[in-house]
């Protein structure tokens, strides 16, 4: 064979695996409001600098007449490239070879990547679009799962791994992606369950579409499964991207600085007042947040879900900071199952990959409730402490108002290893509310009159930051207008902090 055949040979081969599942399958992708597997990691990555690996090869599968169907690239993309010229890895399941459906052939490009992620300590980010396990293929199929699962496991705390379902993700497919750190969906295309609509008609009789039981929604919403919610598939790049920016390439390293314009000693007049007089009054938490952070800009995880905190990620003199707050406006800021799940698992990411936590704290305690409380908030509620006390990173606390019961301690308290505690002067750190308070001391026994003085003299003498204050376990009562320049110095600070944990296999957290 001569060189410009062999040319000509390499021309042809790179030409059919661009071509996927042929012409015709791909424009059936775009009509369903879709892009195709080539097309999301172009929009995910920086021009020109996608690298493909194991383009060329095929299922070994030879059950269903299965060997006349041999497609280059088995329906899935893989390789590396770069998110502002970062380097990340990455893997596109093809729906139109086989509907993306996972081979033993294409689990294995998969776990290539998965392993090069680990050994050069860079992200993985996985784009899901598939119909589950390869029909053909068996048991060789779910061992292909098996062995992605048992690399999310070991790659989980040592690089980020990121999974956007942008199509169907049923069966035990969905749980590589609940393995990884964040997932986005995107709106009316994407769905994952465990089992759909038809299983569940029969099982339970109950009648579901698949938006409502598996969409981008449902799990932005009800579930907490998913951690975003993208428009459509651009977005969705654009949004990965944009988290990237915040996350350090694995767990030896520190969040990417970025150059920062905005002055740390910028003040906020505005925050003077934001806290209500009245401290059964609602004010929005995100507020704050937003006021203080570098430029304005809050990237808030799970937005959708357990509103009653707000968790996300934001910079701070240039530097990644990851926020906790209990949010006043909705349900008075309470900590229920949800919210302690929800900050919980981003504590735990946060201390992962070494970036700081800030945590603003107005909460009235613990939901009370049998569903609170037959749904385990003892376990759930203890996810929290087990998480922030664990949590070796720099620990900034504010009491912004209420700090109640177990709730002043569970919010990053310095009991916990907060390594700044500050509170405005509006906070009140007590065991409990002026009212139960007097309730419990006085029972019935006092007229409304003398309730009322009891009420005002225990929240006059217990509902302030000063007994906390004096006592050593509030470093500072700061003016709320100078909340940026405090926890930049404080961040500061604890910048080269040093914290070990005793030697273990691993903990045990309350499951
Ligand atoms: C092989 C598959 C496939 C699969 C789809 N295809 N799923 N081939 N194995 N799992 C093929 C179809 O035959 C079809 O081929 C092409 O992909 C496109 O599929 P359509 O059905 O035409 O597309 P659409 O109407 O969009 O429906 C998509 C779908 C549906 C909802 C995903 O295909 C579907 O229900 N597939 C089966 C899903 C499933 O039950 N998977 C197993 C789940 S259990 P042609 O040649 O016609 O284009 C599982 C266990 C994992 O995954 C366990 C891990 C622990």
């Amino acid at each position: 064979m001569s060189l410009s055949t062999k040319y000509k040979e390499l021309d042809d081969r790179n030409q059919a695996a661009l071509l996927g599942g042929g012409t015709e399958r791909l424009a059936k992708i775009h009509d369903s409001g879709r892009k195709t597997a080539r097309e999301r990691v172009k929009d995910l990555l920086d021009p020109e600098t996608f690298v493909e690996l194991d383009k060329f090869v095929t299922h070994r599968n030879h059950d269903f007449g299965m060997e006349k169907q041999k497609i280059l690239g088995d329906g899935m993309v893989t390789g590396y490239g770069k998110i502002d010229g970062r380097l990340v890895y990455v893997y596109a399941q093809d729906f139109s070879v086989f509907g993306g459906s996972l081979s033993r052939a294409n689990a294995d490009k998969i776990v290539k990547v998965q392993d090069l992620s680990m050994k050069m300590g860079a992200p993985l980010i996985g784009l899901n679009d598939s119909g589950g396990a390869r029909i053909q293929e068996g048991v060789e199929s779910l061992a292909g799962y098996a062995d992605i699962f048992y690399r999310n496991v070991q790659a989980s705390g040592v690089v980020p791994q990121i999974s956007a379902i942008l199509g169907p993700c049923a069966g035990g497919a969905v749980y590589s992606p609940a393995l990884t750190d964040f997932i986005f969906m995107t709106k009316g295309t994407s769905y994952m369950f465990v089992t759909g609509p038809d299983v569940i008609k029969t099982v339970t009789h109950e009648e579901v579409t698949k938006e409502d039981l598996g969409g981008a929604m449902a799990h932005n919403s009800k579930s907490g499964v998913a951690h975003f919610r993208a428009d459509d598939d651009v977005q969705a790049m654009m949004m990965i991207r944009e988290l990237m920016g915040f996350l350090p390439s694995n767990n030896m390293e520190d969040p990417p600085v970025k150059p920062c314009t905005d002055s740390a000693h910028r003040e906020d007049e505005k925050l003077q007042t934001l806290i209500p007089d009245d401290p059964n009054k609602a004010y929005d938490i995100k507020e704050i947040i937003l006021s203080v952070v570098d430029d304005h800009n809050f990237f808030e995880v799970q937005q959708y879900y357990a509103q009653n905190i707000v968790i996300g990620f934001g910079r701070l003199n240039g530097k990644p900071v990851g926020f906790v707050a209990n949010q006043p406006a909705m349900l008075a800021g309470v900590l229920d199952i949800d919210a302690s799940l929800k900050a919980a698992r981003f504590v735990r990411f946060c201390d992962a990959f070494n970036i700081p936590i800030i945590t603003l704290a107005d909460v009235p305690g613990f939901l009370p409730g049998t569903n609170q409380e037959f749904g385990g908030i003892i376990k759930h509620g203890a996810k929290l402490i087990y998480a922030y006390a664990e949590a070796t990173v720099p620990k900034i606390t504010i009491i912004t108002r209420k700090a109640y019961g177990g709730a002043y301690c569970v919010m990053s308290s310095k009991h916990l290893g907060g390594d700044i505690n500050y509170t405005y002067p509006s906070a009140e750190i007590a065991v409990m509310g002026p009212d139960g308070a007097v309730n419990i001391l006085y029972r019935n026994k006092l007229s409304d009159e003398e309730k009322s003085k009891a009420v005002y003299d225990y929240r006059e003498t217990f509902c302030t930051p000063y007994k906390a204050a004096g006592l050593g376990y509030i470093d500072e009562v700061i003016y709320p207008r100078q909340t940026r320049l405090k926890l930049i110095q404080a961040l500061e600070m604890c910048e080269n902090k040093r914290q070990t944990s005793p030697p273990k296999k691993h903990g045990n957290l309350p499951l």
